[in-house]
């Protein structure tokens, strides 16, 4: 007791003198001369009756989870000006938000003053498109959503503020080192049409049409153990169909489940010490669909083939082209395995090679530009400007990952079931001007957003221009998807620029990680743009779109000098929205058991027979609406492992190997049904397993109430 207390006294003590007198974190040796901090929260909003985002499919409404979504921190401090630091967010959704970022903004500001700013906070979306929709503060992301959801909004803001709050209480002195390596077989260009409008010369200088080059910050302890890492590669988060309706963390979630479950192999998903980050590049025209894009077109003669290559039409239809991923013949879960272990060996091949340290200050900066009519000077002197945002007509035939996004908006008849549409429609109908239309060209407008300002604003103005440096490594955060050629282009610039202004030496190693902070769409090249496919067609800003990118990126590259101060000029942020949102998501009204049975009783139980690794085994649950609780940080089922007479908790609602799915019976009734699976994995014990249910039902009157049910006992040989 004693000693436990005397240690408590000391630990306390160390950690003050280390943060008033010894900011050096010299503990072992000048070597750590960063402070490092890194931690997880639970984002996972709504898993049931909730759009999803990503494809912007009406009929994409969620029904259950594979995995939790996550936020996964990640903090540099400089140990000898430690008010010098940023916080990266990597972030298991499918884009940053203004909204979100303000809120989460708000309260680190609230809590940590002076500490963690507007400036050195960079809010970045992993792009997966299998997570909880509704939580843009835009109007036209939200569109399929139904509005706004303020509970997907409020879960990605609270676990996302817990994973900062995490990091930074365990900050301590620890080095940054950096490498790369080759991934292949994990990406595909799926507009390879149009990235051949890149100049012939430009294109010689790369192997590839898309970038297969993994680059990999690694966080160590002032001992060199492992913390964790910050991997940057460019791949779409579409490895899940647009028909899944389980909440998921695509490939790159899984690719993190893969890591930080090998390292902590005994610790629940989202709970492990170790933090595994893996970040979206230049994703715009990748696609993890790496078989290539086929018809599926049954009874036509084109069935089965691939795709018309300039349009990726089949008999002059977008909708029947798919892309398939490498697990095609099995499912879209296994394309997604396949695509994150792709990711998963790549971290690991790194992990366990010497890299090359980091070494130098930490600087973030920060701005926001409206990108409506923003002038500036091409690097020939030529003057030029970009255009409010507009939509092409080739956006609305989405892609050969999810095709047809938005498609109602083209008149066809589920425009009537979109009751959103229904009440905005009307606002959009302002044509554009012929000075719009000179300016956007060649891009034939579908939606003249930049001119939509009712009810509130259809897309994005005011961006964020972000860049992150700790010391040679300068990460690049874009409001937008950069194609690959676009994120080529931009790391060049600011890297030829950071050497000619002495910022950084030549060993100066530029990545990008976006979309991040706010969503500003595609960003194509100037030759992309001209060919209008749906990357030209998404990009907002005009022809010039990029290149305003890279002024204004390569133009804050002084901010990043070790000894620079203050903060650029900015124009206005974006205005807040989110009052003013429109929700038509109905709440829960009542959850009710069936007639003779209590919530969590079994209806269908486990089946009788020992089961063995690769067997699904399944039992169905008198349910309640997941809506009514969350669960963050927590779980929805568990399977539970006798062990010495005891249950142990063995697998939760995140792992890969599970799946929770609910199912509304009766509506007026308020029935519903939940059905808990796991898949057994090889090397799982033999013994004794059961399923135990969480749930949380509401009365009609009264207060939601908490409550579990258990399957039968089942074994495992
Ligand atoms: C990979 O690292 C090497 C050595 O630092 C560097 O020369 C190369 O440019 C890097 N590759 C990319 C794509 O940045
Ligand atoms: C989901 O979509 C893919 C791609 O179109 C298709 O191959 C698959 O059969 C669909 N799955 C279901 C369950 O409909
Ligand atoms: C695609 O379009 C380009 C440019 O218009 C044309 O040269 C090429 O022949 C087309 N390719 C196919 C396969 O139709
Ligand atoms: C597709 O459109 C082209 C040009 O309009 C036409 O020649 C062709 O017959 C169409 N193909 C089909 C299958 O409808
Ligand atoms: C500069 O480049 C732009 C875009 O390619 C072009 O339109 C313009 O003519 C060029 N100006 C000069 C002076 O070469
Ligand atoms: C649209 O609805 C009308 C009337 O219900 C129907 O006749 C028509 O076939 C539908 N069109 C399509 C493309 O589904
Ligand atoms: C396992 O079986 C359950 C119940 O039939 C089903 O809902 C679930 O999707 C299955 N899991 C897999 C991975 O197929
Ligand atoms: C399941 O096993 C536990 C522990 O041995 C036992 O207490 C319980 O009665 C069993 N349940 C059933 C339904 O057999």
């Amino acid at each position: 007791m004693m000693s436990l207390l005397g240690f408590a006294r000391k630990a306390v003590l160390c950690l003050t003198i280390f943060h008033a007198a010894n900011p050096l974190g010299s503990i072992n040796g000048a070597s750590a001369q960063y402070l490092l901090g890194l931690g997880i929260g639970d984002i996972t909003g709504p898993v049931v009756e909730t759009n999803m985002m990503g494809y912007a499919s009406l009929g994409q409404t969620d029904t259950g989870l594979h995995m939790r979504q996550r936020s996964r921190a990640f903090i540099v401090a400089d140990a000898s000006n430690p008010s010098n630091r940023i916080v990266f967010i990597n972030s298991d959704i499918a884009m940053g938000d203004t909204g979100v970022r303000r809120s989460i903004v708000a309260a680190l500001t609230a809590q940590f003053p002076g500490l963690y700013t507007n400036d050195n906070i960079a809010l970045v979306g992993t792009h997966q498109h299998s997570g909880v929709g509704g939580y843009l503060e835009n109007l036209l992301p939200q569109l399929t959503a139904l509005g706004y959801v303020k509970q997907t909004a409020d879960a990605i803001v609270s676990g996302t503020v817990a994973a900062v709050q995490r990091a930074h209480a365990n900050l301590a002195p620890g080095k940054l080192s950096l490498g790369n390596t080759t991934v292949l077989n994990a990406n595909i260009n799926r507009s390879p049409s149009a990235y051949l409008a890149n100049p012939a010369e430009e294109r010689a200088r790369y192997e590839f049409d898309q970038d297969k080059d993994m680059t990999l910050l690694r966080f160590d302890d002032a001992n060199g153990n492992p913390r964790g890492f910050l991997d940057f590669f460019a791949v779409h988060g579409t490895s899940l169909y647009e028909n899944n309706t389980l909440v998921s963390g695509d490939n790159k979630g899984m690719a993190a489940y893969l890591y930080e479950s090998m390292v902590e192999p005994n610790a629940a998903p989202g709970s492990t010490s170790f933090v595994a980050g893996f970040v979206q590049a230049n994703v715009g025209d990748t696609s993890p669909n790496t078989l290539g894009a086929f018809c599926e077109s049954p009874g036509q003669p084109w069935d089965g083939q691939p795709c018309e290559f300039n349009h990726s039409t089949c008999g002059n239809k977008t909708e029947d082209c798919h892309g398939r991923g490498p697990g095609f013949l099995t499912s879209d879960f296994e394309s997604n395995r396949i695509i994150g272990d792709a990711q998963f060996q790549g971290a690991k091949t790194l992990m366990s090679q010497t890299l090359t340290p980091v070494a130098g200050p930490v600087k973030a900066v920060h701005t926001y530009v409206n990108m409506a009519n923003h002038a500036f000077t091409l690097p020939n002197g030529t003057s030029v400007k970009t255009c409010p945002a507009a939509m092409g007509f080739s956006f609305a035939g989405g892609t050969t990952d999810g095709p047809g996004a938005l498609d109602f908006i083209q008149g066809d008849n589920s425009t009537q079931q979109n009751p959103l549409w229904q009440i905005v429609k009307v606002f959009i109908t302002p044509a554009p001007s012929p000075e719009q239309i000179a300016c956007q060209a060649p891009k034939p407008i579908l939606l003249n957003t930049g001119f939509a300002h009712q009810p509130y604003e259809w897309t994005v103005s005011s961006v964020d221009i972000q860049m992150f440096r700790v010391g040679q490594f300068v990460m690049l955060i874009i409001p937008g998807e950069l194609t690959t050629m676009s994120g080529r282009r931009i790391r060049e610039a600011v890297r030829a620029e950071l050497i000619a202004k002495g910022v950084v030496g030549n060993d100066a190693y530029v990545v990008v990680a976006g979309p991040a902070n706010t969503y500003g769409h595609y960003i194509a090249t100037r030759e992309e743009y001209s060919v209008q496919r749906y990357e030209g067609a998404s990009t907002l800003f005009g022809p010039f779109t990029l290149e305003a990118y890279i002024d204004k990126y390569t133009s804050l590259v002084p901010f990043l000098a070790p000894s620079a101060t203050g903060t650029p000029p900015s124009d206005a942020p974006p205005a807040e929205q989110t009052s003013k949102a429109i929700s038509l998501q109905t709440g829960v009204v009542l959850d009710n058991p069936t007639t003779g049975k209590k919530f969590g009783d079994v209806l269908v139980d486990v089946a009788k027979t020992p089961f063995t690794a690769g067997q699904n085994v399944s039992a169905q649950f008198v349910g309640a609406n997941p809506r009514n609780n969350l669960r963050l940080d927590s779980t929805f089922l568990t399977v539970d492992r006798l062990v010495n007479g005891a249950w142990q908790v063995f697998r939760t609602d995140s792992h890969p190997s599970t799946r929770y799915q609910w199912l509304r019976t009766n509506l007026i009734l308020g029935f519903s049904t939940v059905t808990l699976s796991w898949v057994i994995e090889s090397g799982t014990p033999p013994g004794t397993y059961r399923f135990t249910y969480f749930g949380d039902s509401k009365p009609l009157i009264g207060s939601i109430k908490a409550f579990t049910g258990h399957s039968g006992n089942f074994t495992v040989s």
